[in-house]
């Protein structure tokens, strides 16, 4: 009994240490989605305190400008329309896109927060209002509320490699046409509030894209559950427009791409 107790020791230390340690995450989905519920509450309400994850040393960012996240657009309470959230369990990160279609102050926002250890140390945060790339709230509302982002089955989820590949070469045919993307069909783009589908079985995302345009300084969220990535990313080179290209890939191939293009950089 002795001996199989202590194999069964080194064992389980030996596969936590192999297995466990490279990547030790700290985060889990549930820690993910705490923090995410606490930024929705802190939107609702005005207030950043609502996020208890947290780091006191929290760095943040707005429209790729430094700030501080108190003072930030969580400062403003706004009634959010439509939320969706993905959980990188990987690297602990997360991506929400809210949606506050309110007449006066419409906002369409996206979120990437970043843990380390248990915390959330960093935040970066695109606010797109009127003036925005092809901003139009009552579009995004209405096209993204009827989008299909649910979970897949474990079987056909793509790995992270494949999900990220195909959002790369999308965001690579900007500045190479000879890049090959996998065009899903049906597939349609929600850039701004203009969406290029139709909600038809023959929507193709293949319909337009401009050349020579560098998407550089990418940051990623991905969530394989969903097979969605968010790509943080400047467009037009390195202190290009800040950006978030967001990618469901269904069986290696894009399905939806959404976009938020921020022009106005006063906000
Ligand atoms: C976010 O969206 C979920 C549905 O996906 C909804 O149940 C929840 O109430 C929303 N949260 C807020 C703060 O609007
Ligand atoms: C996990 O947490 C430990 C202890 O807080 C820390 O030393 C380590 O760097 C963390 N790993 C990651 C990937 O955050
Ligand atoms: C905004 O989107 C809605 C819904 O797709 C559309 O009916 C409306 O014409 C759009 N407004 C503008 C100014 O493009």
């Amino acid at each position: 009994m002795f001996g199989l107790h202590f194999l069964l020791a080194v064992g389980l230390s030996l596969s936590s240490l192999t297995l466990g340690a490279p990547t030790d995450a700290n985060c889990t989905r549930e820690s993910l989605e705490a923090a995410v519920a606490d930024l929705l509450t802190a939107q609702t309400t005005g207030s950043s305190a609502a996020i208890k994850a947290l780091s006191p040393s929290v760095t943040y960012t707005q429209n790729d400008k430094a700030g501080t996240i108190s003072a930030g657009i969580l400062a403003s309470p706004l009634k959010i329309d439509h939320n969706r959230s993905e959980y990188d369990t990987t690297a602990c990160a997360t991506y929400s896109e809210l949606i506050v279609a309110d007449k006066a102050k419409p906002y369409v926002i996206g979120t990437q927060m970043r843990f380390t250890g248990d915390q959330i140390t960093k935040v970066q945060t695109l606010v797109t209002t009127t003036g925005d790339w092809l901003f139009n709230v009552t579009g995004t509302l209405y096209w993204s509320s009827k989008e299909n982002w649910d979970p897949i089955p474990a079987a056909q989820q793509d790995t992270r490699a494949v999900i990220q590949a195909a959002a790369d070469a999308y965001l690579d045919i900007f500045n190479n046409k000879k890049v090959v993307v996998p065009w899903g069909s049906p597939c349609a783009r929600l850039e701004g509030g203009s969406y290029t589908g139709k909600g038809l079985p023959t929507d193709s995302c293949n319909v337009g894209i401009p050349s020579g345009e560098d998407l550089t300084n990418r940051r990623y969220v991905i969530d394989e559950t969903v097979g969605a990535v968010d790509v943080f990313l400047n467009f037009g080179g390195a202190t290009g427009l800040p950006d978030s290209h967001q990618f469901r890939i269904e069986s290696g191939k894009i399905r939806y791409v959404h976009t938020l293009t921020v022009m106005t950089a006063s906000k």
